[in-house]
């Protein structure tokens, strides 16, 4: 039910996001506009049949549009305004601190040059950082319906960047390209100092998530909605204080789950895992953060305690160091006794 304590609550909470494509925070607008200044052509009339083509029956349904979107993102500038522009709407969300994706070989594939997509995204969390104070990490994702090799490619292409670059994780297609797929690459990566994390029972199998454990050696895991149907595995989760990056919003519109009241929260936090709440790919999913939060907390009923805990998690769950993680959960449980 809506409450609207609850919802000023979740728009004062300072929070960070662990979870988010940056070329999926693409809106149609947006997405027209870098259509025309760059001359390319789409598949689409209007800002509201791009919309009317946003309804997704699975994951791999919504990853062909999410594909075709990337064509309109050319120059450094693209990336940067794409950029620029989900940092304004995660700052009237009260984020403090992001960890976004990007996917270098849906831009090199294209003939976009690795450094141009960098290059542009830095700038602008750059910019964020210093304009509004929001900190990042940044996040290089391979592709795992590509080959092992590919992405092997990729840590490459990244090698002269390693400064620029925080993190490497694995997304796209689930099913079929399971984590052991891609061992050696993920261990070049951690003998590089990277830091590790892939996304794992989504629509996967708890065995992927078991194995993205193992056998990447991953320090988060992103959705890992399937874990819970292994009790062994959500153990060894609770255990290690596993983050589980949660995207309730993009789990109803990819029919992860049918209703948002069957969103894996509720059991998780029960359970003792380090849950957080992430928008995924928001323009594609009908909200940022904080409808994330206001959805999945009016479905499931969450309590204060429970929206301040999810809140900390993020915090807790980041790459940040130990004295930044301390000051922010210090300023979110200030501002949650406000
Ligand atoms: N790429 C962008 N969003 C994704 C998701 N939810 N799952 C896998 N790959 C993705
Ligand atoms: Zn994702």
């Amino acid at each position: 039910m809506p409450n609207p304590d609850r919802d000023a609550l979740i728009a004062r909470l300072p929070k960070a996001e662990l979870h988010l494509h940056i070329e999926g925070s693409l809106e149609p607008e947006m997405l027209f506009a870098l259509a025309g200044r760059n001359g390319v052509a789409i598949p689409f009339a209007s800002v509201e049949e791009v919309r009317a083509a946003y309804s997704f029956s699975n994951l791999q349904d919504f990853l062909d549009i999410y594909y075709q979107g990337m064509a309109v993102l050319q120059t450094e500038q693209d990336f940067f305004d794409l950029t620029w522009a989900y940092l304004e709407r995660a700052a009237a969300d009260h984020v403090r601190h992001v960890e976004i994706f990007f996917d270098p070989q849906g831009h090199t594939e294209r003939g976009v040059a690795f450094e141009t997509a960098l290059s542009g995204i830095e700038r602008a969390l750059k910019a964020g950082e210093a304009g509004m104070g929001i900190t990042y990490r940044l996040i290089m994702c391979f592709l795992r319906h590509l080959s092992e090799a590919e992405a092997e490619a990729t840590l490459d292409q990244a090698l002269p960047h390693l400064d620029r670059i925080h993190g490497v994780g694995l997304d796209s297609s689930e099913v079929g390209h399971p984590p052991s797929k891609f061992q050696r690459v993920f261990a070049r990566a951690r003998e590089l100092g990277l830091h590790v994390t892939a996304h794992a029972g989504e629509e996967g199998p708890p065995e992927y998530v078991r194995e993205a454990l193992d056998l990447l050696q991953v320090e988060r895991i992103d959705h890992g909605n399937r874990a819970l149907e292994d009790p062994a595995l959500v153990h060894h989760l609770a255990r290690d204080g596993v983050t589980l990056t949660v995207c309730p919003l993009s789990n109803l519109r990819l029919c992860v789950i049918d209703r948002l009241e069957d969103s894996p929260v509720r059991r998780m936090l029960d359970l003792g895992l380090k849950a957080t709440i992430n928008s995924d790919d928001p323009a594609y999913f009908g909200g940022y953060i904080n409808a994330n939060f206001r959805a999945v907390a009016d479905a499931l009923d969450l309590s204060v305690a429970e929206i301040v805990q999810l809140a900390e998690n993020s915090f807790a769950g980041s790459f940040l160091t130990d004295a930044d993680k301390a000051r922010h959960i210090a300023d979110l449980r200030a501002a949650a006794a406000l």
